[in-house]
């Protein structure tokens, strides 16, 4: 099994996120780590717990509250438009008694990291301020993590918060920034696969039918928290009945790179204030002088993705 942390910031697709690793046979869940974005690091760690109680996975999944807000901005706030009130469509998840842990996300990724030497893989789908905070605490990490899987950037596609930035990287463009210049290994799962990794109503559909009993609560949950998301990107002009997913995506390339053709390129982060804001700048250069080898996801083989991802709640 792959030994994971993954960092959210619940968030619908994040939810989705969750949901797939707590339940996929190949996944152990060391930590969900959580932190702002979609929604504020209160609101997301509560979703996040109550999804430990909706999975019902068999094992104790420990939670690490976060960053409230980027290393050197403001918080932007959150995206009711996109996300809902509370960060998950408006679904109702039933509370549970689970608490998040004393020690803060960041130290929760030092203490692993440094308890698995080689074998941790730390996922982040929200800003990378935890794991920014985590590396300046402990470098030695850098050497001790298996990878970093981020869902964030885009490199050919369009961005989705700027003409060129994407949402988690633009929330904290410092915080991207630390991780891209440090030595951490890095595949960036972003707008250039996401985009093409999209959930339809047919698909919900399809899990209604086929899903056992003991998972129609999930599948109650999924449809009422992506309609939200579904109407967000119809009241775009951009999907009729189809969202992205972009979180679970990062999750399924961590366990599965087969799913995705990469390219290694040197890139680095923009740390401006303006539209380049949190943009991923890639030197393509036959000799590149910017940044440092990281791996880029570019195309996906979607169909796959989408079918091994609804498979955990069939
Ligand atoms: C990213 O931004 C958030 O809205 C989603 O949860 C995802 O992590 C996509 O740009
Ligand atoms: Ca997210």
């Amino acid at each position: 099994k792959t030994r994971i942390i993954l960092d959210v910031d619940t968030g619908i697709d994040d939810a989705l996120a969750v949901l797939y690793a707590l339940l996929s046979p190949e996944i152990h869940v060391e930590g969900l780590t959580t932190g702002f974005g979609n929604i504020d690091v209160g609101q997301a760690t509560e979703n996040t717990l109550r999804l430990i109680k909706l999975a019902n996975c068999g094992y104790e999944v420990p939670v690490a509250a976060g960053a409230a807000g980027p290393l050197k901005r403001d918080y932007a706030g959150p995206v009711p438009h996109i996300h809902g009130h509370n960060g998950i469509g408006d679904a109702e998840l039933a509370p549970t008694e689970q608490r998040p842990l004393q020690e803060s996300a960041a130290e929760f990724i030092v203490r692993k990291a440094n308890e698995l030497p080689g074998e941790l893989v730390v996922i982040t789908v929200g800003r990378m301020t935890n794991l920014a905070l985590a590396l300046q605490m402990d470098p030695s990490i850098t050497g001790k993590i298996r990878n970093v899987v981020v869902m964030g950037g885009t490199v050919f596609a369009p961005g989705n918060v700027t003409p060129v930035s994407e949402a988690n990287l633009w929330g904290d463009p410092e915080a991207a920034q630390q991780v891209f210049r440090s030595e951490v290994p890095l595949t960036i799962v972003g707008l250039d696969v996401t985009l093409q990794t999209r959930l339809s109503r047919g698909h919900l559909d399809q899990l209604r039918r086929l899903a056992p009993i003991d998972k129609q609560p999930i599948v109650d949950f999924l449809h009422t928290a992506l309609e939200r998301y579904f109407t967000f990107y119809l009241e775009q002009n951009q999907y009729l009945g189809e969202c992205p997913m972009h979180d679970p995506l990062a999750v399924l390339v961590a366990v599965n790179p087969s799913l995705v053709n990469t390219r290694v390129m040197h890139a680095d982060i923009d740390c401006g204030h303006g539209l380049t804001a949190g943009m991923i700048i890639t030197d393509r250069r036959v000799n590149p002088m910017v940044g440092r080898e990281i791996t880029f996801c570019l195309e996906v083989d979607a169909d796959r993705a989408l079918r091994q991802m609804l498979s955990v709640f069939l």
